[in-house]
């Protein structure tokens, strides 16, 4: 019944990957339960911290492990595989039944099961798009120049605290074709930042955006031919949503291809780089 943002062809796209906890309308259980805005988990302040304790002993430049994970851009494109290992207690290895026996040794770099979760939380989390530009269809050519761009600005910028608000839908809740979150938190800095990155692929040939920036997030389109029955039940169910306030920060930029499938768009990112300035922690 929904389509997700459909577009023809490949197309590509530049967006702020924010660290929400929330995918879609699945909603994370415990901001649920808590009901309250929950503090962010971000690389730099939570992540980092045990990844330098408890992993680059050997997940460093010229020793054992094989791929270093000390920066941001080293460990991101590893998150999942990350998880994995982590959860299993695969990594770091550490061959000692935590069950038996004595239970605490120097040197233990196991992690806490407190540390598990927060990098499960930040693996898990990077998954809501704020789509900041769309590109259309854009030759190889450009790609070098265009992540140079996103690199300058992202550079820049620190990234904007947002926080999910309500669902709605144009034209009316009652007759919903688009179906969006509203946002709240920074905003204005949101729309500096897609301001400054219009300029920058504006140099580029990119077409400036001439609609004004809104602070909501396209989550999905009703079928034309959807029944005005389906319609007012999507609707009511729509009307009862809760949305807890998430906050969440964006932690990169992401350039990303759609292709379009027989089953909708897939998402690829071809590029993705670090929001430069580091929020002091709260
Ligand atoms: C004692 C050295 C050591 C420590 C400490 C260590 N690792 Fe590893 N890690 C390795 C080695 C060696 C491999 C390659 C062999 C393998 O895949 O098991 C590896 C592989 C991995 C892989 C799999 C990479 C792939 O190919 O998918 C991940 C993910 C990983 N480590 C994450 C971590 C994390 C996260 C930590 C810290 C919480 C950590 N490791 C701590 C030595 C270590």
């Amino acid at each position: 019944m929904i389509d997700m943002r459909s577009a023809v062809g490949i197309r590509f796209g530049v967006a702020l990957a924010a660290l929400a906890l929330l995918s879609v309308l699945g909603f994370h259980e415990t901001a649920m339960a808590q009901g309250s805005a929950q503090p962010p988990v971000t690389f730099t302040k939570d992540v980092a911290p045990i990844l330098q304790e408890k992993c680059q002993s050997c997940h460093r430049e010229g020793y054992m492990a094989p791929m270093p994970l000390v920066t941001y851009e080293e460990s991101r494109p590893w998150a999942r595989s990350i998880k994995s290992r982590v959860s299993a207690r695969h990594m770091p290895p550490w061959h000692v039944d935590r069950t038996v026996g004595i239970q605490h040794f120097a040197n233990d770099r196991s992690l806490t099961d407190e540390e598990i979760a927060t990098i499960v939380r930040w693996v898990d989390s990077g998954n809501l798009h704020l789509t900041l530009k769309f590109l259309g269809n854009m030759q190889e050519g450009k790609l070098r120049a265009v992540a140079m761009a996103m690199e300058k600005v992202a550079g820049a910028t620190v990234s904007p605290r947002l926080y999910l608000g309500p669902v709605g839908a144009f034209p009316t809740i009652n007759r919903p074709r688009v179906l969006w979150v509203g946002l709240g938190g920074e905003v204005e800095a949101l729309r500096e930042l897609s301001t400054a990155l219009n300029q920058s692929l504006a140099r580029l040939g990119f077409p400036r955006e001439t609609r004004p920036f809104s602070a909501h997030v396209t989550i999905g389109r009703v079928r034309e031919n959807a029944a005005p029955s389906v319609l007012r039940q999507l609707g009511t169910a729509l009307g009862a949503v809760f949305v807890p306030p998430i906050g969440f920060d964006g932690d990169e930029m992401v350039l990303y291809q759609s292709i379009l499938g027989p089953g909708g768009p897939l998402y690829s990112s071809l590029f993705r780089c670090a929001m430069g300035v580091t929020r002091p922690p709260a």
